[in-house]
């Protein structure tokens, strides 16, 4: 039964006290929206509780690290029995090399890794290796790509700096942003274009191979193989942000699903089993020029810290030994949810695109195909908006910006998924009739 007296402790009073002490009352902005967010008072499985009493189907799901849903037995067990021999340190543990060996092995490209803490401080690494190797400056981003919240990256970025309108966060020194060259992603002849004349003081090219914060966007066929071969004859190093989609799209990520080298890879999310973590790493070559071996200088208190190895561990530990039934579970699903989302988009005569591939999905309400960060911006932001309050009264939790992507997670159950492919017919007939 939902709280509808607003006391103390409910959602409401807590963000009256939360705004009071936190900007926008979060701490991490993607978590805002209008009126209040829930406050979580706990998770289990594929359902998230608020402290007003509702429970909800959750497809935000932490925003992709928790692929076996919250508070998954494995990864419980294993970090109970890590806290009963410490928390912290401060010098190297077996766990954190067999961690290592084993994402290794997951992910071939990547020979040698450094863990931190997470996907922002990954990304920053990640491009300070590539430009200490190549003494190169400049580096290329794509529009509506979120590489996390650090100076060289936060240029027309995904998530929530579109969400609230941040092209450029105010703090970036010019110096900075002016070696962050931002390309229209999916578009091949702009990448060859720069490659041709700037391609010499090029250090690195990061990109999401699939955009999983500007919606979803799916790379167009033989898009990457070709951004593969186009960094190699410029000597620019390819960093591959898999912070949400390794281990979601294949066991060895997208790397794995679009049979991609990279130089660079970064990961994080999935990697922690919902534990600050995560990774960047590369051939043995390239890593060998993180300190204490070369000169790029790269440290953390925290990193590799025994409480998040013991959960990401665990997480890999049973994506490896399940990967033949998790994957093709995952993309069946998957593959249900978008064709109701479409039937029901049909049915009820609204003009949208549905954007997924195995575990991710995205509604966007706009009858343009989605294929970068301009025609993501033409979607209908107050459709969207209400299609997320419908949701959540329906009992179903999805991110709340059309900037985000939806996670399925091997907690959620045929159960939940019938109810869910209801609450989105029920969700978009209503907001059909507004129009
Ligand atoms: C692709 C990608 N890279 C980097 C990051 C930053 O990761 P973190 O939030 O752990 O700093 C995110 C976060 O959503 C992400 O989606």
């Amino acid at each position: 039964m939902v709280r509808l007296d607003l006391d103390k402790t409910g959602s409401l009073a807590l963000f009256e006290r939360a705004k009071k002490v936190l900007p926008g009352g979060v701490n991490s902005p993607v978590r805002a929206f209008e009126p209040y967010p829930f406050f979580a008072e706990k998770a289990y499985g594929s359902k998230i509780y608020s402290v007003d009493g509702a429970s909800y189907i959750d497809y935000c799901m932490a925003y992709g690290p928790l692929i076996f849903g919250h508070s998954s037995e494995e990864v419980l067990d294993a970090i109970q029995e890590q806290l009963t021999k410490g928390t912290l340190y401060g010098t190297p543990t077996e766990k954190e090399v067999e961690f290592a060996e084993l994402i290794s092995k997951l992910i071939p490209s990547v020979e040698m890794l450094r863990l931190v803490n997470s996907g922002t401080e990954a990304t920053m690494h990640a491009i300070r290796v590539a430009r200490g190797l190549t003494r190169r400056k400049k580096i290329v981003k794509f529009e509506g790509c979120f590489h996390g919240s650090h100076d060289y990256v936060l240029v027309k970025a995904g998530s929530g700096a579109i969400t609230f309108g941040v092209p450029i966060s105010l703090g970036i020194p010019e110096d900075t942003s002016r070696n962050t060259i931002v390309l229209p992603y999916n578009n091949l002849g702009v990448l060859e274009d720069i490659a041709e004349h700037e391609g010499s003081d090029i250090a690195a090219l990061i990109v999401e191979p699939v955009i999983g914060n500007t919606g979803l966007i799916l790379p167009e066929e033989g898009y990457l193989k070709k951004m593969r071969k186009i960094t190699s004859d410029y000597g620019i190093l390819l960093i591959f942000d898999e912070i949400i989609t390794g281990f979601r799209l294949a066991l060895g990520g997208a790397q794995e699903y679009y049979d991609i080298k990279p130089d660079i890879t970064t990961l994080g999310k999935i990697l922690g089993g919902g534990f600050p973590m995560a990774a960047f790493g590369g051939r043995r070559e390239i890593m060998q020029h993180v300190s204490p071996l070369g000169k790029v200088y790269q440290a953390g208190t925290f990193s590799g810290n025994p409480i998040s190895v013991a959960a990401g561990y665990a997480t890999l530990q049973n994506l490896n030994k399940n990967w033949n039934k998790i994957y093709p579970k995952l993309e069946k699903a998957g593959e249900e949810v978008k064709k109701a989302l479409m039937d029901s988009v049909s049915d009820n005569h609204i003009e949208a695109q549905v954007n997924s591939i195995v575990s991710m999905f995205q509604i966007f309400f706009s009858p343009h195909l989605v294929t970068d960060y301009t025609k993501a911006k033409l979607s209908d932001i107050r459709m969207f908006h209400s299609y997320f309050q419908e949701l959540l009264r329906h009992g179903i939790f999805v991110p709340p910006s059309q900037f985000e992507t939806c996670f399925l997670s091997t907690a959620h159950t045929e159960e939940d998924l019938e109810d869910t492919i209801d609450a989105f017919d029920g969700a978009l007939r209503n907001i059909s009739k507004v129009g």
